[in-house]
């Protein structure tokens, strides 16, 4: 618990949107009622041990018996389970969002699609942008294996499996940068599986998002487009062909690279381009370590403009 205040951008107790609150609420409920607990039955067995023996009627056992063992365990069960129905999403079918982005969880980063207002999908991948007070619906799926989507911040986590697509609905209240991970053991770089989550206040996610729709504007596209970059990924304007990585169209907005594990700067870069799997292990990018050193930096060069 002490480590956990340390680090506010991924903890489930500095709750930042209301589902949290709730988690956050039932969270110190269940402690302090479990803390109690244990010193009633501490106590109890302390008594046992060390206090005066004095006879007891077979009443007080009995009723001992009845209330310790019947009455508390069913009312105290019954409050808890009571209060976690209580977290269920009260959303009913045919409400509509205010915002929808589709999730593809992938070994091991995640796609992004963001519907805009026309309900045209922007694609972006691996930094999740959202409106404060803003009723925001995840629809989740998976290419691969089981990941599951978690922003402690913000709410409860949700599995992405291959095959279908889960719903999670989030109320961010609270403007910020927080830290999304995969809760679900998906592989090798499982643990290297995160996202940055900015919380916007509402004008400024829709000048975000507009400026997401926009195709790349960079110039110097050469060796990115030589070293056969753009069949993995798309640069909107550039280079439409890649579907396997990432979109890159606004890439140097982005806070990190190789989704949440480095910080996005020009040598992070770099030795990713020589090196990715050193850095994240089991990823599908390929090393870049045989093109020249000016062309390796062409390619940084242009990334960077990406914004
Ligand atoms: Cu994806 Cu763990």
């Amino acid at each position: 618990m002490g480590l956990a205040a340390c680090n506010t951008e991924q903890s489930a107790l500095h709750p930042a949107g209301s589902d949290a609150v709730d988690l956050a609420n039932l969270f110190w409920f269940m402690t302090i009622g479990g803390a109690l607990v244990w010193c009633i039955l501490m106590g109890a067995a302390i008594y046992a041990v060390v206090g005066k023996k004095r006879p007891r009627s077979e009443r007080f056992a009995d009723r001992f018996v009845f209330v310790g063992g019947v009455v508390f365990p069913t009312t105290g069960l019954a409050a808890l389970l009571i209060l976690g129905l209580a977290l269920l999403p009260d959303w009913a079918e045919g409400d509509v969002p205010d915002l929808r982005v589709h999730v593809v969880a992938e070994q091991f980063w995640w796609r992004l699609d963001y519907e805009d207002a026309d309900g045209m999908a922007i694609a972006s991948a691996n930094e999740v942008h959202l409106p404060v007070g803003a009723t925001v619906e995840f629809v989740l799926t998976s290419t691969d294996v089981i990941h599951s989507f978690w922003i402690p911040t913000l709410g409860g986590k949700m599995d992405a499996i291959p095959g279908r697509s889960n719903v999670l609905r989030l109320r961010p209240e609270k403007a910020g940068v927080y830290r999304g991970v995969c809760a679900e053991f998906c592989g090798s770089s499982h643990a290297l599986m995160a996202f940055p989550v900015v919380v916007h206040e509402p004008d400024d996610f829709a000048a975000w998002l507009a400026a997401q729709g926009q195709p790349a504007t960079a110039a110097g596209a050469e060796a990115f487009l030589a070293a056969g970059c753009g069949a993995c990924h798309v640069v909107r304007g550039i280079s439409d062909a890649g579907s396997v990585g990432p979109d890159l169209t606004h890439f140097a907005g982005r806070r990190t690279i190789g989704a949440g594990t480095l910080p996005l700067t020009a040598a992070n870069l770099a030795d990713w381009l020589v090196a990715p799997a050193h850095i994240k292990p089991g990823v599908r990018m390929p090393s870049f370590a045989t093109l020249p050193d000016d062309e390796r930096q062409a390619i940084v060069d242009f990334l960077l403009e990406l914004k």
